[in-house]
């Protein structure tokens, strides 16, 4: 595919070796779901450290599979429709919009300046009697202190979802972003950490829910190798290939997804490695410019994170603000692709307002801040060239002469 961006978000995704293990499914025959999902899937869990990995065909079918997951009548502790559920305001609707098709009402939180992720604070102060689950998104690489989140919502007994699309390969303290929580979702989409093209992965660590997921997955069937004998003996009117113990949508992934997905994530230490490189390289380039006048400020970490990052944020400062939406047509104009951060304060977008999501008005200040002042561009997966580098600063850099 031709891109017409000279510094596009993500580019050269697929190598190679990618694309020939994915002509392998397709000569193979065996194009829809069998043994390539399954061992994409165990090499995912055992590379993040889960006892179940179930691959969907997106991070939004991941997100609606956990969701619905999460309520359904077979898990003990489950929301009913009508209980209410956390998620920050600065959230992608594919986060959201699971919550409301299962019945839930989503109660907005406001999000920490520094890291783009949920407000604990703020969080604390939304949980109500009714409160049942939190969607948790851990934001471009970045999370919360995921270690309180988990001690909260075990205390209040909540459901967790780590919405962990963006942030494959990000660790806290070591462990694993996605698998804090009850479910951790994952998306394989063209810009993100790795890509399969369309791809998703749910992961869990309790054999019921992932029995669960399992037969959500693909029509309510209940063809896990461990149901599919249980429930023959016990059904032995019906045809063992066609009992239906669930509700069901079809989530499934094709083999071609899975073998593509398992080629890159074997090479995902790698891709860190350059994303990181190159982040430090253009930051570094920016702040030792004879013309850097504090354009922009940068996320900062934590000692004991270590983020795979999915871009480069940028967030201008307060006095070039007022020129954010001319810079972003002149980068355009330049072949400098940007986006928003996620998809900024939800409730300023028309389907929130369709949907009635903020009757009451309430402000998401930190959220509309970020919305206003901050961008991304990407990062490559191999080292930006030394010309590649000049043309991203000196353009960066002229938001305070435009
Ligand atoms: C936080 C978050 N959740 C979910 C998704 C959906 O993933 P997908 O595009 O694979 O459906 C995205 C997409 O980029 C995302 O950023």
């Amino acid at each position: 595919m031709k891109n017409f961006f000279k510094y596009p978000l993500h580019e050269n995704a697929f190598s190679t070796s990618d694309i020939k293990e994915g002509i392998r499914v397709l000569l193979s025959k065996q194009i829809t779901m069998s043994k390539k999902t399954k061992e994409f899937e165990k090499y995912f869990a055992k590379k993040l450290g889960v006892k179940y990995a179930l691959m969907v065909n997106s991070g939004s079918s991941a997100n609606l599979l956990a969701t619905f997951a999460s309520g359904n009548p077979l898990r003990k502790n489950k929301f009913k429709p009508g209980d209410e559920a956390i998620i920050p305001v600065l959230c992608w609707p594919t986060s959201l919009w699971p919550l409301v098709q299962a019945g839930l009402k989503p109660i907005f939180v406001d999000v920490d300046i520094n890291t783009l992720n949920i407000d604990l604070n703020d969080m604390k102060k939304k949980i109500t009697k009714k409160t049942k689950l939190i969607m948790n998104i851990n934001v471009l690489g970045l999370s919360t202190n995921l270690n309180r989140l988990k001690e909260i919502s075990k205390k209040k007994n909540l459901i967790l979802i780590e919405d962990n699309c963006e942030s494959l390969g990000s660790k806290l303290n070591n462990k694993h972003l996605g698998t804090f929580g009850d479910f951790g979702t994952f998306s394989f989409y063209y810009s993100h950490q790795i890509t399969s093209g369309e791809g998703g992965m749910v992961t869990c660590n309790n054999e019921k829910d992932y029995e669960i997921l399992y037969s959500l997955r693909a029509h309510g069937w209940s063809r896990s190798p461990k149901t599919f004998k249980k429930t023959s003996k016990k059904y032995p009117k019906l045809d063992p290939r066609f009992i239906f113990t669930n509700m069901g949508f079809n989530l499934r992934p094709t083999d071609i997804q899975a073998s593509i997905g398992l080629n890159q994530l074997k090479k995902i230490n790698y891709f860190i490695k350059q994303r990181t490189l190159n982040r430090n390289l253009i930051i570094k380039k920016l702040e030792n410019s004879k013309n850097w006048k504090n354009q922009y400020n940068f996320l900062k970490v934590e000692p004991n994170f270590k983020p795979s990052w999915f871009s480069l944020v940028l967030m201008i400062n307060n006095k070039y603000v007022h020129k954010k939406k001319r810079f972003i047509n002149f980068l355009s104009k330049k072949g400098i692709e940007t986006r928003p951060i996620i998809s900024g304060n939800f409730m300023n977008q028309p389907a929130a307002k369709l949907y009635k999501l903020n009757p009451n008005k309430e402000k998401f200040p930190n959220a509309d801040k970020i919305e206003k002042t901050a961008f991304f561009i990407g990062l490559k997966t191999k080292k930006i060239s030394n010309d590649e580098l000049e043309y991203l600063v000196k353009n960066l850099l002229k938001i305070s002469v435009l």
